[in-house]
């Protein structure tokens, strides 16, 4: 933000030119415009121990692209204080009957919380604690999801269409992706007569 000098023409006024912001949302497509944005994707094959039915699993091309983040960092990871932002575009598909979904993590420092919001699709956000507790909430245009700092986190597309979710978190949260790599959620999506279902994996 400038503020221009006075001059004799705008004697005693102040002259605010505001500087353009360095990010704009396309809301609803999920596109962030602008140079600081980062776009990463996850194809098939850096989720393959996550899904139930291996064979189903090596049937499919390992390349497909299951989704995309598109995030802003404006500080440096680790950074106390700081917030991220960002949006996931999640395919729809399955691998047999299961819907295709997010890694998903715990925050390393667990007193980071973090928000969602859906904007197009249907899915589930699936939530476990450290006794592998885990509950299932629905995800759809407008939900707003506030996902506490302990809670581990996954959203699955149980739609037809691309599922799209925006999400702000602590830069400072950190990720813990191992546990869920070795242990998985306490809980799977599932289609059963065309319809999801959450079904324990204890
Ligand atoms: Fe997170």
């Amino acid at each position: 933000m400038k503020v221009a000098p006075n001059s004799s023409e705008n004697q005693g006024e102040r002259l605010i030119v505001p500087d353009l912001a360095p990010i704009r949302l396309d809301w609803p497509a999920g596109a962030m415009i602008g140079l600081p944005a980062k776009e990463s994707a996850k194809k098939l094959a850096d989720l393959e121990p996550l899904f139930l039915d291996r064979a189903a699993f090596h049937a499919l091309d390992p390349e497909l692209v299951v989704y995309r983040v598109r995030s802003w960092t404006p500080v440096q990871p680790g950074s106390e204080g700081g917030l991220f932002w960002g949006v996931t575009i999640l395919e729809p598909g399955k691998v047999g009957k299961e819907y295709f979904m997010t890694h998903g993590h715990f925050h390393s420092n667990p007193t980071r919380a973090e928000y969602y919001c859906g904007v197009q699709g249907h899915g589930l956000l699936l939530r476990m604690d450290h006794q592998r507790s885990t509950s299932a909430e629905e995800m759809r245009s407008g939900t707003l999801h506030y996902i506490r700092g302990e809670h581990a986190h996954r959203v699955v597309n149980v739609g037809d269409e691309p599922l799209i979710f925006w999400a702000c978190w602590g830069s400072d949260a950190g990720y813990n992706y191992g546990a869920i790599r070795e242990h998985g959620f306490g809980a799977r999506v599932l289609e059963r007569d065309g319809r999801p279902v959450v079904i324990s994996d204890e």
